[in-house]
C-alpha cells in the first residue's frame, strides 16, 4: 500500500453534488433479514427518484451475487461484506448520489467503521427494527424455518447475534407500518436535517 499515492481528481465531490443539485449521503439500513430493510430501501429510493434525486440502491442479495459473491456468513466474511460495502458506498457518495444500502449488517463495529469512513451527518443509520418473532413468521425465503431445522448455520437472530444499533439517526417500525409509511418516515427526517 505504501507504494501507492492518492491522485486527486480535478472534479470533486462538491460539483458533482452541485450539478446533481443536492447533498449525496449513505442511508445505511440495517436489521434483520426479513425485516423489511430492501422493501422499505426500494420504496425511499423511488419516492427520492421521483422527487429528482440521483439516487443508487445497493442491496444484500444482489451485490452477494456480484461483488461478495466470494463470501459466507462466518463473522469475518460478514466484516468483509460490509467493509466492501461501505467503501462502495463511499465512492457512490463522493460520486454525488444519494445512497442507500440494505444489509443485516449486523455487527455495531462494523456500522462504526462505515460512519468513520463518512464525513460526519453523511452516514445516516436507519434501523429497521422488526422483531425476531414477526421476520420468522413472515419467512419470505423459508430461511428461518431451514435455520431452525440447523440446516443452515450462523442464521442472524438464531445462531448469530444482530447487535441492535444503541443511536441510529432513524428507526422504523416495519412490522407495524407499511414500507410507504417508513420510507416517508424517512422523507421527513432527511428534510428535517436539510438533506433533501
Ligand atoms: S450481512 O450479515 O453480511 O450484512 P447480507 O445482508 O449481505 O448479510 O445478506 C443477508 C441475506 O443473505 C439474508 O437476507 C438471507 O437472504 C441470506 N442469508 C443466507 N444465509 C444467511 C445467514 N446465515 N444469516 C443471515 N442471512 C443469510
Amino acid at each position: 500500500m505504501s507504494d501507492i499515492t492518492w491522485h486527486q481528481a480535478l472534479v470533486n465531490k462538491q460539483e458533482r453534488s452541485a450539478r446533481a443539485k443536492q447533498k449525496p449521503c449513505l442511508l445505511w439500513f440495517t436489521g434483520l433479514s426479513g425485516a423489511g430493510k430492501s422493501t422499505v430501501a426500494n420504496a425511499l429510493e423511488r419516492l427520492l427518484f421521483d422527487n429528482g434525486h440521483h439516487t443508487y440502491l445497493l442491496d444484500g442479495d444482489n451485490v452477494r451475487h456480484g461483488l461478495c459473491g466470494d463470501l459466507g456468513f462466518s463473522d469475518d466474511a460478514r466484516h468483509e461484506n460490509i467493509r466492501r460495502i461501505g467503501e462502495l458506498g463511499k465512492l457512490m457518495v463522493d460520486a454525488g448520489l444519494i445512497t442507500l444500502s440494505a444489509f443485516i449488517s449486523p455487527f455495531r463495529a462494523d456500522r462504526q467503521l462505515v460512519r468513520d469512513l463518512m464525513p460526519v451527518g453523511e452516514f445516516i443509520e436507519v434501523h429497521v427494527a422488526t422483531d425476531l418473532a414477526t421476520c420468522e413468521s413472515r419467512d419470505p425465503k423459508g430461511l428461518y424455518k431451514r435455520a431452525r431445522a440447523g440446516e443452515i448455520k450462523h442464521f442472524t437472530g438464531i445462531d448469530s447475534a444482530y447487535e441492535v444499533p444503541e443511536q441510529p439517526e432513524i428507526t422504523v417500525h416495519a412490522g407495524r407500518f407499511d414500507p410507504q409509511q417508513c420510507a416517508e418516515q424517512i422523507i421527513d427526517y432527511l428534510r428535517q436535517q436539510q438533506v433533501i
